[in-house]
């Protein structure tokens, strides 16, 4: 097997503790130490972009940054990635606001990135590239004459081509995916609706290896779910509690949990989950003054209008919902606003009753398999799921709800809140005997295994 290079938008540097506990920062880092190799990518840094790549070695893996300028962070990551990409793979439409210079600005940034990263490729090298950032990064390589095995792996789902599409340059987008000689998605419905939007463009054959071509180009497609390190979560979440923590959960252990964390985003569900526990306060008064619900959600992509809409209607939704059910006393939601460190995080989930995942849109979503990885087995706390998250087709065992449906998601609440211990325990054996048998390390090793037993990159004669 040759070295590896990873690409990423971000990339988690050697010594941020933050970032490299993440799910996709172990898979990756797990996967080039066993290759050794060099992960690339942007810094998160915005400044001059023309100096030299910033590189630092550790071991057998190379991290080589770049910084992006301004205009290149408002176009290529803002715009397009984040206003356009974003919404319309989370199937919103309405949110997506296309500019031809944000569209000229994501092709230049990709064609940048290919001229840095093009000299540092070494004949047998084998990259993977992630996310929607980077969909025509195989296409720019090819055109620098790389012909080494590329993968391309989509943390976010796939839109189907009812949606796809709407986006003005998607024809060439699909295009420059089908560059890749192996294409991962989250889940199989994401597999699938790449393939009917690519034969919805052009004639797509179908081989009996399972692989495709299509505009001349033979790819490989497979599901690869993104999964945890469990072990190392239960080890975090079982740890002694800092001061604070322990002093809360005293404070609360009278009070039933429920506990949410995710990014600010509006794929999340989030004024549809505050409406939700609204209406559980209004089915079920015997919940009040017994129950707490805790969201925390850091703002993520501040500069995009529809993040600041979102985190504006949050606020007003947290508010309102407080000052109709408060009482001297007690508050019935925390909504914080802030960035919390992964290991506290991990903690709270611990003590959490029910962990609420309910986006409307996924790709996988972490977070519902680290809480269920988080618990304690003999008195586990339930996990309430959308049915919408790409990990409600492993984690069955949840309570899966529509996120849209208010009542459904209250009933499933009041009935996680009454849950008894062997319904829990016996939920939550079956949980993690799934996110074991999948973990980080079977998703990566899956796929650089996949990747490797490819033959190169091939084009053929029309
Ligand atoms: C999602 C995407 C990642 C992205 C992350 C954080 O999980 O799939 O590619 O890195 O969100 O978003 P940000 O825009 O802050 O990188």
């Amino acid at each position: 097997m040759g070295r590896l290079i990873v690409v990423s938008n971000r990339i988690a540097p050697p010594d941020d503790k933050k970032a490299s506990a993440g799910g996709l920062a172990v898979g990756v880092l797990g996967a080039l130490k066993s290759t050794g190799g060099l992960w690339f990518g942007w810094s998160g840094d915005i400044g001059q972009d023309d100096k030299p790549l910033k590189k630092v070695t550790r071991g057998n893996i190379t991290w080589a940054s770049f910084n992006l300028n301004e205009q290149d962070y408002d176009e290529y990551y803002s715009q397009f990635s984040n206003a356009v990409l974003w919404p319309a793979f989370h199937y919103r439409l309405d949110l997506v606001k296309f500019k031809r210079e944000a569209w000229d600005g994501y092709m230049r940034v990709n064609r940048l990135l290919a001229d840095k990263l093009t000299p540092l490729v070494k004949q047998d090298d084998m990259l993977w590239v992630h996310d929607y950032h980077l969909l025509p990064f195989a296409s720019e390589l090819r055109k620098r004459e790389i012909n080494n095995r590329i993968g391309f792996f989509l943390h976010i789902p796939f839109p189907t081509p009812e949606i796809f599409n709407a986006l003005p340059p998607g024809e060439e987008l699909l295009e420059q995916l089908c560059d890749y000689d192996l294409l991962g998605f989250q889940t199989d419905n994401d597999r699938l609706a790449f393939l009917d939007c690519v034969a919805s463009k052009t004639r797509l054959i179908a081989h009996d290896d399972g692989a495709h071509t299509a505009w001349g180009k033979r790819f490989h497609t497979e599901v690869y779910p993104i999964g945890i390190e469990p072990d190392d979560i239960a080890e975090q979440a079982s740890g002694p509690l800092p001061p604070k923590l322990a002093q809360l959960k005293n404070e609360l252990k009278h009070v039933k949990n429920i506990f949410s964390v995710e990014r600010l985003d509006y794929s999340k569900g989030l004024p549809e989950r505050f409406q939700a526990y609204e209406t559980l306060l209004e089915k079920f008064p015997e919940h009040h003054g017994k129950i707490r619900y805790t969201q925390i959600a850091p703002t993520s992509r501040g500069e995009v209008q529809a993040y600041q809409d979102i985190r504006h209607q949050l606020e007003t939704e947290a508010g309102r919902i407080n000052g109709r059910y408060g009482q001297l006393g007690w508050t019935p939601l925390f909504y914080l606003n802030q960035h919390f460190e992964r290991k506290i995080l991990m903690k709270v989930f611990r003590y959490a009753d029910v962990g609420l995942v309910t986006p409307l849109r996924d790709g996988m979503n972490l977070v519902a398999k680290e809480y269920v990885a988080a618990q304690d087995p003999k008195d586990p706390g339930v996990l309430v799921l959308s049915q919408f998250a790409g990990a409600a087709n492993e984690l069955t065992s949840a309570l899966i709800v529509n996120p849209y449906d208010r009542d459904d998601v209250a009933n499933a609440l009041h009935r996680a809140l009454k849950m008894p211990l062997t319904e829990r325990i016996s939920r939550h054996a079956e949980m993690m005997k799934v996110i074991r048998e999948n973990d980080i390390d079977r998703w990566q090793a899956r796929f650089i295994q996949d990747l490797n037993d490819i033959t190169p990159h091939s084009v053929e004669s029309n």
